[in-house]
């Protein structure tokens, strides 16, 4: 979603903000601009990519050592340069960039344009550059007071920065439900703003992450952190654990590609140092420090959007199945308005990659309020997830670049399985040695994956025999069902191809009508409690006539002659196995992807970061 980059310091500001820009495409975004300030103000604004907007500012003037820039995801009004960021005040001499969404912007603009204020948008966030000015004129306030006393008037979330023809060593940034990262960097007085780490990083590991409500002030080399109320803040200054290496394509054509085979990595560390396979200990804080809460909790409900919601449900089966505790799995944004019957003693769990997406945060602030205890399962480290939540655990996939989730959904899982056998340990739901079998399992999932990898070649020759079809459908039961809906949303998602996952003996009342000899349907069929069930659905498929691509564990070859394809994968037990069984399904949407020539990294009209609602 939107992408914010700013600099102020001695270099110029130009290079700086579009290189981070760069860095920030993975978020998504469908128009792009910079502004920058140089005793004037100077703003380049183009729909499309960020290489378009280089593209207009060649042989133009793009001087100065304070500058911002913005990749635009639209929400109000269409991609076009008219509403491309920045957006400056009636008189032009302020211009502002905003990631999130002013509710209010409608009554806010009608109360502007009666006052003589002209529009050149359809943006909300025109009209917060206007009202500052406005402010500004009418109180004679000092421009981060007109800022304050302008945000105060608005309803929604924003991440802004703000620069001034009139003030030329300042700049102005503000957040409030939308991320906004700081980075200090070497020299006095030079300042990184951004929505994230990631263009922050090649400059400085020193960074502090503004917190909602707050306004940091750069003016004559020095920043200062206030609160709306304009009490000073003492900031915190944080270490970077993130280098340039994780966010660079090390070689591959993709980020998605170095993402999915950085799984054996990731799964590995999100797993390190939080259990003893041998005497079955489980090392997790969150866990401990909640040990009396958890024992007690009647419910669990686990929330999310997108593919975290899909690792929620792999969750539901681990936590049932092991820890015999009633689950519940909702989507986010409907959680939070459907006035939920809640209990002190419920325990939530929010699901999130990013840490950020708007309608997971809601909810979880939902639950708060309702007296609930709220856990997070993130991977970005110091997102808004992880600081509302009362415990939780960091997935520690590394930076996910690619907007299609891959490593993040397999850590999701192993550390939802980490806290589900905690949690059976705690309410006696397992043995010792039940545990120490799982962990064993777990350990080995890392070198069954790297096996797994193995097949890439046989699944780009299946890409080229499927990628010209217009629909599929991934069938799954049990501990599968979830995976067979993050195959069919790995393949829309990048492919643009339809596809519907399933539970596979769901297929029977509504998808078996679309299969014909066309239709091809990818079945997860690996050693399972219910493989019979799953063979018998694969034989109701095959009678009418459907292509079937079969994920078998290896060496089983009972269904060599029933289906079209077979993708033998590393067998482990059932509970751990959409760890190795999403693999293929994660390469089979990839390479679909390439060859009909789409962006994988950056598919069109998604954003990494659903920061608005
Ligand atoms: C977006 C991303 C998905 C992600 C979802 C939830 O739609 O494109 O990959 O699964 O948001 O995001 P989160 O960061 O909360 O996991």
């Amino acid at each position: 979603m939107c992408g914010i980059v700013a600099y102020i310091g001695n270099k110029q500001a130009f290079p700086i903000v579009v290189k981070g820009l760069k860095r920030l495409e993975y978020r998504g975004y469908d128009s792009a601009g910079v502004a920058l300030l140089d005793g004037q103000m100077r703003i380049y604004k183009q729909k499309g990519k960020v290489a378009d907007l280089e593209a207009i500012t060649e042989g133009q003037d793009t001087s100065g050592t304070i500058g911002m820039g913005h990749t635009r995801w639209a929400t109000h009004g269409e991609p076009n340069n008219e509403n491309a960021h920045p957006h400056v005040s009636q008189s032009g001499d302020l211009s502002i960039i905003h990631n999130g969404i002013i509710e209010n912007y409608a009554t806010l603009k009608e109360g502007l344009k009666l006052r003589g204020h002209s529009f050149n948008s359809d943006t909300d966030t025109e009209v917060l550059a206007h009202l500052i000015e406005d402010v500004m004129e009418h109180t004679g306030l000092p421009l981060a007071d007109a800022v304050r006393s302008s945000l105060k008037q608005v309803v929604g979330a924003y991440a802004i920065v703000i620069l001034s023809k009139h003030h030329p060593e300042h700049l102005i940034a503000a957040r409030k439900g939308s991320p906004l990262v700081v980075g200090v960097g070497e020299d006095r007085g030079e300042f990184f703003f951004a929505s994230d780490a990631t263009p922050i990083v090649e400059y400085t590991n020193k960074v502090i992450y503004l917190k909602d409500g707050e306004i940091a002030i750069v003016e004559k080399n020095e920043l200062t952190i206030k609160s709306i109320d304009n009490v000073i803040q003492v900031p915190y200054v944080q270490e970077l654990e993130l280098n340039l290496e994780q966010i660079e394509k090390g070689g591959y054509p993709h980020f998605m590609l170095k993402e999915i085979y950085e799984q054996p990595r990731s799964i590995y560390d999100s797993f390190r140092g939080r259990f003893d396979a041998q005497s079955g200990e489980i090392m997790m804080r969150s866990m401990e420090d909640y040990a009396s809460r958890l024992k007690e909790i009647k419910r669990l409900i686990l929330i999310g959007c997108g593919t975290s919601w899909h690792a929620g449900l792999v969750g539901e089966y681990l936590f049932e199945d092991l820890a015999r505790v009633p689950v519940e799995v909702e989507y986010a944004s409907e959680f939070r308005y459907r006035n939920p019957v809640l209990y002190p003693d419920d325990l939530i769990i929010a699901v999130s990659q990013s840490g950020e997406t708007a309608d997971s945060l809601a909810a979880m602030e939902l639950a708060k309020r309702k007296g609930s205890s709220v856990f997070g399962v993130c991977n970005v480290v110091g997102s808004s997830i992880p600081r509302l939540s009362d415990a939780g655990a960091y997935t520690h996939a590394g930076p996910e670049i690619g907007v299609a989730s891959t490593k993040a959904f397999t850590a999701q899982v192993t550390v939802l399985a980490l806290m589900a056998v905690a949690m059976a340990k705690l309410r006696g739901t397992m043995t010792i040695k039940e545990i120490t079998v799982f962990m064993k399992e777990l350990e080995a999932i890392p070198a069954k994956i790297e096996k797994a990898l193995l097949l890439n070649d046989m699944i780009v020759e299946l890409a080229h025999k499927y990628k010209d079809a217009k629909n599929f459908l991934y069938l799954g039961r049990g501990y599968n069902f979830p995976v067979a809906l993050e195959g069919a949303l790995k393949l829309k998602e990048i492919s643009y191809i339809h596809a519907e996952g399933y539970p596979a003996a769901e297929m029977k009342h509504g998808p078996i009508a679309l299969i014909d000899e066309e239709m091809p349907v990818v079945v997860i069929a690996t050693a399972s409690e219910h493989y019979e069930k799953v063979v018998s659905n694969i034989q109701e498929v095959k009678a009418r006539k459907g292509k079937v691509i079969a994920v078998v564990s290896e060496g089983n070859h009972g269904l060599d002659s029933l289906v079209d394809h077979v993708i033998e994968v590393p067998e482990t037990i059932e509970s751990l196995s959409p760890l190795i069984n999403t693999i293929p399904l994660q390469l089979l949407s990839y390479h679909i992807a390439v060859m009909r020539g789409c962006n994988v990294d950056q598919p069109r009209n998604l954003a990494k970061s659903v920061t608005v609602e």
